[in-house]
């Protein structure tokens, strides 16, 4: 993740908001054609619409270049759930995560339209920090990447750049437990954090991402370099970590989308349509019954 300073003017994105929003009652959705009902997320709310948003996405277009990667995406993602984006390679599932945090303007010769709100405050506007917008909207790549640096020094390089003036060693400790790894690493704090194994390494990532305090996580593709077990362990972590954070992961992995997530978004470009939005909805609604027959295609394996 690029690491600026980040207590620079400018930002508008406001502390963390509430936790542990009340689940509506179970509505009387319609019977699924198939029962993948084991394999979904236990916390479906059996409602289709959402009652707390926390990002807004509205009307989202980017250009690389002069190549346009996605085009009109509009997206409400819930709060203190796990939103997936699937789709085919090249639809541009990683372009709009890094929407979200504004990462692509680290991108040379990006351009973007259509707005994206945290808690109802514009994201993209002229008085707010980018850097800022990072922090409170973190975010786990593919490979884990930790830095050449101590285990305790990974988690605490955010915090630090941040100003944290409260204990370290606590802030540091709860993270990892956080993350599900202080067990493993407590008696080796200042061991580098790239000798630990690569599903140990992620859990890192993701307590680095957490030691910063942020309200929404990104995952892009968080487990594909992992083993099962590891896999497992990642999943586990983010449906714990949902009580907490608001989390949207990309992944290729239909099953892993239908176990871990509340809502799915497919996502699809093709010979002459950019990246967009096909269908979006409940996670169990989108696996047993799709409204678009794109969408069947895909999580059925015929396409894609
Ligand atoms: N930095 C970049 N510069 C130019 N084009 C890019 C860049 N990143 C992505 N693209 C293009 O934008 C489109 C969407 O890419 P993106 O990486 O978002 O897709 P994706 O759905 O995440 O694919 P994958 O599943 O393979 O990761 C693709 O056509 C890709 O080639
Ligand atoms: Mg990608």
């Amino acid at each position: 993740m690029a690491e600026e300073p980040s207590r620079e003017q400018g930002a508008v994105v406001t502390e963390a908001a509430p936790t542990g929003q009340p689940r509506p009652p179970q509505s009387a959705a319609a019977a699924p054609t198939r029962d993948l009902r084991p394999q979904l997320a236990m916390n479906d709310d059996g409602d289709d619409e959402i009652a707390d948003v926390a990002v807004k996405i509205e009307n989202v277009g980017l250009w690389y270049g002069a190549k346009k990667a996605i085009d009109g995406v509009s997206l409400d993602i819930p709060r203190n759930q796990i939103t997936a984006l699937i789709g085919p390679s090249g639809c541009g599932k990683s372009t709009l995560l890094r929407c979200i945090n504004r990462m692509n303007e680290l991108i040379p010769n990006v351009r973007i339209e259509g707005q994206v709100s945290l808690d109802g405050q514009p994201l993209y506007g002229p008085d707010v920090d980018p850097v800022q917008v990072r922090r409170i909207i973190g975010m786990v790549f593919q490979k884990p990447n930790p830095f050449p640096k101590s285990i305790y020094e990974n988690v605490a390089f955010g915090a630090r750049i941040n100003g944290h003036r409260g204990d370290m060693d606590e802030l540091v400790r709860k993270s990892l437990e956080q993350a599900a790894l202080w067990d493993e690493v407590k008696d080796k704090l200042n061991q580098s954090g790239l000798a630990l194994s690569g599903g140990q390494q992620q859990r890192l990532c993701i307590a680095r991402a957490l030691a910063v305090q942020p309200e929404v996580v990104l995952m892009d593709e968080p487990c594909s370099a992992l083993d099962p077990i590891a896999t497992q362990r990642i999943e586990d972590l983010m449906q714990e970590l949902a009580a907490d954070y608001t989390i949207v992961i990309v992944t290729h992995n239909m099953q892993q989308a239908a176990r871990v997530s509340n809502r799915t978004a497919y996502m699809l470009a093709q010979q002459d349509l950019v990246g967009h939005l096909v269908e979006y909805g409940r996670t169990e609604q989108i696996f047993t019954s799709p409204q678009d027959p794109r969408t069947e295609d895909y999580i059925t394996g015929r396409f894609g």
